[in-house]
């Protein structure tokens, strides 16, 4: 799935916000690992509905998702569910594509 571009500035902006808020605890913007992997190049290793069943529905993704899974085995914590809507999930992804240096 592609997703448009140019970016929506507005969406970046609220799914900064979010990230600082939310995420910014366990994930970093480059490819170091904090608590969780670094953010730098996920949208590019990662499909768009990946990233959002990830951000909204993690307990089902670590159940039943081999590469969820497999970040966990790596990581040792379990990505707390953090009720995050799908539209907002959306912006985070749009913040996430930003960082990776879509325009
Ligand atoms: C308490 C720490 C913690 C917080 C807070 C957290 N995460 Fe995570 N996240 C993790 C861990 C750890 C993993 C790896 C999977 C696992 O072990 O559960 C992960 C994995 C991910 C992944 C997959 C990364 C990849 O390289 O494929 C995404 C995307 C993600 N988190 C998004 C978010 C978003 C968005 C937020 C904020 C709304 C968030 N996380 C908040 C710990 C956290």
């Amino acid at each position: 799935m592609n997703l448009p571009t140019p970016l929506n500035k507005d969406w970046v902006a609220t799914g900064k916000a979010t990230y600082d808020l939310k995420c910014l605890a366990c994930h970093k913007l480059s490819d170091e690992k904090l608590v969780g992997p670094g953010w730098a190049g996920v949208t590019k290793r990662r499909e768009p509905v990946w990233i959002m069943n990830m951000i909204t529905n993690v307990d089902m993704m670590l159940e039943k998702d081999p590469e969820a899974q497999k970040m966990l085995e790596e990581c040792l914590v379990r990505m707390p569910n953090q009720n995050i809507t799908q539209e907002d999930s959306r912006k985070l992804i749009e913040f996430m594509r930003s960082n990776d240096g879509e325009k």
